[in-house]
């Protein structure tokens, strides 16, 4: 059984990320044959271009090259193993954007028009271009040239995964079974994390809290969490309160039955709670902050890791390009 599944590098991690999706990327590398790939070929078609400005960030080439390693070092940081679980950069398998032509002289124009990155795009009366309205083809090719039978995606990406089979289903029909189709997994019912407003945690939001900032910045970020106005002495509610629920992402059961325990008893201020959550988040990802300083150091292991994840990609990609060359008429490639 093989899973895959591609992340796009065009921020970097926060926290909802990591208990929406990351987790349990990583948590099936134990028991499946893993390929998980930073999607750097589909940033191009939702970062602005050149020159123009998000979250303060000029996106160019050095800003993509920069965010794409960054995605490296954070999976494997945050336990990505590379003796499991194959990790490699989507650009360092070019055969996928031949794939890619290949499917889609079989995609009909009404199957992408209603995916809703586009929809959503030109329902606001932006001007999309073909990258972005062709986007789901080449996710399909991502998934098809490895002959994916397992892609754990959250719910946004369900839509994706349909067409992935719709277009493997009218390949097959038409040139012969060449193509596994695939099936999701969904990871994200598990979790909706809220930000520092309250609302869904989102880059686009402005409401994050990213998993590796110095820990300066997480400080002043939680303590910045609006939260009611009770007096420090008067009891309060942790079933209705963002940094319990925030709280609990980190802890045991037994850790958040004591700090509940603490909010009812009254005589605890917010900040005491916040304080709880900073050091619970700080010791949860020790373990990884750590070890990302130690990968960051050591830049060559990092490269070498993702070139070999590389090479094992590219075998397996060769190999079903050829299948499919085959049956379309192509000569194959040696
Ligand atoms: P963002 O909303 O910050 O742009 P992405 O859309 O890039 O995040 O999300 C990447 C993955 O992280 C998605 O598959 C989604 O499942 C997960 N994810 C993002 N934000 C959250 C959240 N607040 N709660 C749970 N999962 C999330
Ligand atoms: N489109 C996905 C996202 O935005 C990323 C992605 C690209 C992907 N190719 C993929 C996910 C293949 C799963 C399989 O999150």
């Amino acid at each position: 059984m093989r899973v895959l599944s591609g992340i796009q590098p065009t921020g970097r991690f926060h926290w909802g990320n990591y208990f929406g999706a990351i987790r349990q990327y990583i948590d099936l590398q134990d028991n499946e044959q893993a390929f998980y790939f930073i999607a750097n070929y589909h940033a191009l078609t939702t970062i602005d271009r050149p020159g123009a400005k998000r979250q303060g960030e000029i996106f160019d080439a050095a800003a993509l090259r920069q965010l794409t390693n960054d995605a490296a070092l954070d999976l494997l940081a945050l336990g990505l193993k590379p003796e499991q679980a194959t990790l490699f950069r989507q650009s360092d398998v070019p055969e996928v954007t031949e794939l890619t032509w290949l499917l889609m002289t079989v995609t009909q124009m009404h199957l992408l028009e209603k995916c809703h990155a586009y929809k959503d795009k030109k329902d606001k009366g932006l001007a999309a271009d073909a990258g972005l309205f062709t986007y789901p083809v080449l996710m399909a090719a991502d998934i098809l040239i490895y002959d994916s039978d397992l892609v754990p995606v959250g719910v946004d990406q369900v839509q994706h995964i349909e067409v992935t089979r719709d277009l493997a289903q009218r390949f097959n029909k038409i040139f012969g079974d060449v193509l596994t189709l695939p099936k999701e997994k969904l990871v994200e019912s598990t979790a909706r994390v809220p930000g520092l407003d309250g609302e869904k945690m989102s880059k686009s939001y402005g409401n994050t809290i990213e998993i590796f900032w110095p820990e300066k910045k997480v400080r002043k970020k939680i303590m910045s969490i609006k939260t009611d106005s009770t007096p420090v002495e008067e009891p309060k509610n942790p079933d209705n309160c963002l940094v319990f629920d925030l709280f609990k992402l980190f802890t045991t059961p037994g850790q958040q039955e004591e700090l509940a325990a603490r909010y009812r008893a009254g005589g605890m201020g917010y900040g005491d709670a916040k304080q709880a959550l900073f050091e619970a988040a700080m010791s949860y990802f020790g373990p990884a902050r750590q070890r990302r300083e130690e990968l960051e150091a050591d830049p060559e292991r990092v490269e070498a890791i993702l070139q070999n994840g590389a090479a094992k990609a590219r075998t397996k990609a060769r190999s079903v390009l050829n299948r499919v060359r085959d049956v379309a008429g192509l000569p194959a490639i040696p």
